[in-house]
């Protein structure tokens, strides 16, 4: 029988409710063990004036493998009259959890343990909550340890509703609620008198009643790249084809950048008839009919059938680490062999994983066995697919300080029209023109918009939008800034200062804006713009454009900007020497309704960039995750 038609499974559980002793009675009840095995162990016990255990079995196994260092020590092997098992991630392997949430196990089904003498733990639901985070839909529950209760059933039958009512809550309805006792070997590979009034199955019996590991060759392919290579003037495309199959002369699209050939052929080294075709699972070289530029990182898609693209999507995390993961944080993702760096912008949920207690205030971080409904923003367009699509390609982990933080499963992709035109072009500007507002944001993961920012020279709009525009960037928005002086440099560098002239910068200032916005940034601008109705002039150029626009007050008495006098050009302005000067001998008109006002006369930068960054987020739709109080300023 091959390996791939062997049953993944993973048997899970609180600490001491008997994993290594199932696992090493289903290995001695299945004949599994190699000759003379038990006996040894049970000598060497003896030696030692202790009682034989299973469990030493399985530790003595487990040893012995990792002396091998050619067998993979987390997947262990047995068999029963029906098929082949690998059990993955044996237990004794510390980063169980870890290895869950990060995908080292994808596991066909899961066995899990419950002391009938401890009943439900913690950890019992937490692990039960992982299993519905997977997607594991083959679930058996083992009540263990039947014999410390007397057989009884009542206990059983309470442990099986208790844990039955909360798994339900994550929609995992398991197979089967077996009682067993791995000790003694009831109801593992054979039924007990002592459990007699149970009438399911045992636990090989419901684990060869389980479907057929799900053939992922019928999901869409998807090529993860893992390196192009040269040789002489091929180049070989490596990588492991995750889900689906491709054959050869088959059209293939490289995701996120579209580039797209055809498969010429499939390389296999020391084969005698290179295949025609590759299936999900395998790992697979393949050369293409034109020389197009792919690299690791990438993932190949049938043009039919493309994979999501975007810089930010919802998921579902789970978070393992001591250390929080914060909102705004810059950490690494890992999704199959893409790496990139992501924060999340929206906790919309933070959930506790045992309790399912839904964290009650607004939260800014997740802390450690916690589970949050997110948004997550990455610094490029990843490629991806919901994880009730394709796993592999809909899961993805976080680093955090280089060290797996946690882990998360992509939900509520949207994915591209599939029309051949949309998805195939060797030109990047696929739809030449024709990219709607929509899609340009679903890019840059935020709307363009115009942050107006009006006020006396001297009242610190300089000074803030260059602020803000970093604070932006920091979080990955788009930004940039129009600054006054700056554009009479050039754009408006034939303007002066009378009425006229300023409202034509203004003017100027404000289509410059819009069209920035449009193209997807977040326009800061820092002029006086002294005149009302030339402000209002511009909200209607971008409001009427379809862009978001915030009017903001930068507002600091005369007298204070007349002593700040960055430039002397108050005191020459009272000289004199410079005429028709704002605030002197030129009107300002202060906004009436602006969306922020902010004095700067009273407030610190640092909290005035604050309530700027927040309403420059919102606008934009780059996330709510800024809040007064929050240290915003740090490393800005
Ligand atoms: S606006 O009124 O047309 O909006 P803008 O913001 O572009 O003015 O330019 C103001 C900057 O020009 C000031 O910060 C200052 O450095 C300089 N400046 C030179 N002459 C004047 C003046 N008469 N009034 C105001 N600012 C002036």
């Amino acid at each position: 029988m091959s390996l791939t038609e062997s049953l993944k499974i993973v048997v899970v559980g609180h600490v001491d409710h008997g994993k290594s002793t199932l696992i090493g009675r289903i290995f001695h009840d299945t004949g599994s063990l190699p000759e003379g095995k038990v006996e040894a162990i049970r000598k060497a016990s003896e030696a030692e004036g202790m009682e034989f255990e299973f469990a030493f079995l399985l530790d003595a196994l487990l040893e012995e493998q990792e002396q091998n260092i050619t067998i993979d020590t987390t997947q262990i092997h047995f068999r029963t009259s029906k098929r082949d098992y690998v059990i993955i991630d044996a237990p004794g392997h510390k980063e169980f959890l870890k290895n869950m949430v990060t995908g080292a196990a994808q596991a066909d089904a899961a066995v899990l343990l419950i002391d009938a003498n401890e009943g439900v733990q913690e950890q019992s639901r937490r692990h039960g909550y992982l299993l519905s985070l997977l997607g594991i839909k083959q679930v058996i529950v083992a009540v263990n340890k039947m014999d410390l209760v007397g057989h009884r059933k009542e206990v059983f039958d309470a442990v099986e509703s208790e844990y039955r009512e909360f798994l339900a809550q994550l929609n995992v309805r398991p197979a089967h609620f077996i009682p067993v006792s791995a000790k003694l070997g009831h109801n593992v590979a054979k039924r007990s008198p002592e459990l007699s009034w149970f009438e399911g199955p045992t636990i090989l019996d419901a684990l060869d009643s389980f479907q057929p590991p799900h053939s992922q060759d019928e999901l869409p392919p998807r090529l993860v790249v893992q390196d192009v290579y040269r040789f002489d003037a091929r180049r070989i495309i490596a990588g492991r084809l995750e889900a689906g199959r491709l054959s050869v002369g088959e059209e293939i699209v490289f995701w996120p950048d579209r580039k797209h050939s055809r498969i010429k052929s499939i390389e296999a080294w020391g084969a005698k008839t290179p295949p025609s075709e590759v299936r999900s699972g395998q790992s697979v070289a393949i050369t293409l009919e034109e020389q197009i530029f792919v690299e690791r990182g990438q993932i190949g898609a049938i043009p039919s059938q493309p994979p999501a693209e975007g810089r930010e999507f919802s998921a579902r995390i789970f978070w393992l680490d001591k250390r929080p993961l914060p909102i705004n944080e810059l950490v690494e993702l890992r999704l199959g062999t893409q790496l990139v760096g992501a924060r999340i912008v929206r906790i919309h949920r933070v959930v506790d994983s045992s309790t399912l207690a839904v964290a009650p205030e607004d939260r800014h971080e997740i802390r450690r066995n916690e589970t949050a409904e997110v948004t997550i923003r990455a610094r490029r367009p990843l490629a991806f697919d919901s994880g009730d699509r394709v796993m592999e390609t809909g899961r993805f982990v976080l680093l955090l300080d280089k060290r797996i933080g946690g882990g998360g499963v992509i939900f509520g992709a949207e994915y591209p029209a599939v029309t051949r035109d949309a998805v195939i072009s060797s030109n990047i500007s696929w739809t030449e023109g024709e990219i709607t507002r929509e899609s340009r944001a679903r890019h840059f993961g935020h709307r363009g918009a115009v942050i107006w920012l009006t006020g006396l020279s001297g009242a610190g709009k300089s000074t803030l939008a260059v602020r803000l525009e970093q604070g932006l960037f920091r979080r990955g928005v788009a930004a940039f800034v129009l600054d006054g002086d700056n554009l009479r440099h050039g754009l408006c560098s034939n303007l002066g200062f009378s009425p006229i002239d300023r409202a034509e910068n203004i003017r100027r200032a404000g289509e410059a804006a819009r069209l920035m916005a449009d193209a997807g940034m977040v326009v800061v601008t820092a002029l006086i713009s002294p005149f009302r109705e030339e402000r209002q002039k511009v909200r209607e150029i971008c409001t009427e454009g379809g862009v978001p626009f915030a009017e903001v007050y930068v507002n600091a008495p005369l007298a204070v900007c007349e002593q700040r006098d960055p430039k002397s050009l108050y005191k020459r302005a009272r000289s004199g020497e410079i005429k028709g000067f704002t605030g002197i001998d030129s009107p300002y008109e202060p906004p009436l309704r602006p969306e922020l006002e902010l004095r700067t006369d009273e407030a610190t930068v640092e909290a005035s960039l604050a309530r700027l960054l927040q309403l420059a987020l919102a606008l934009s739709n780059a996330g709510a995750g800024v809040h007064p109080g929050d240290d915003v300023g740090a490393g800005i």
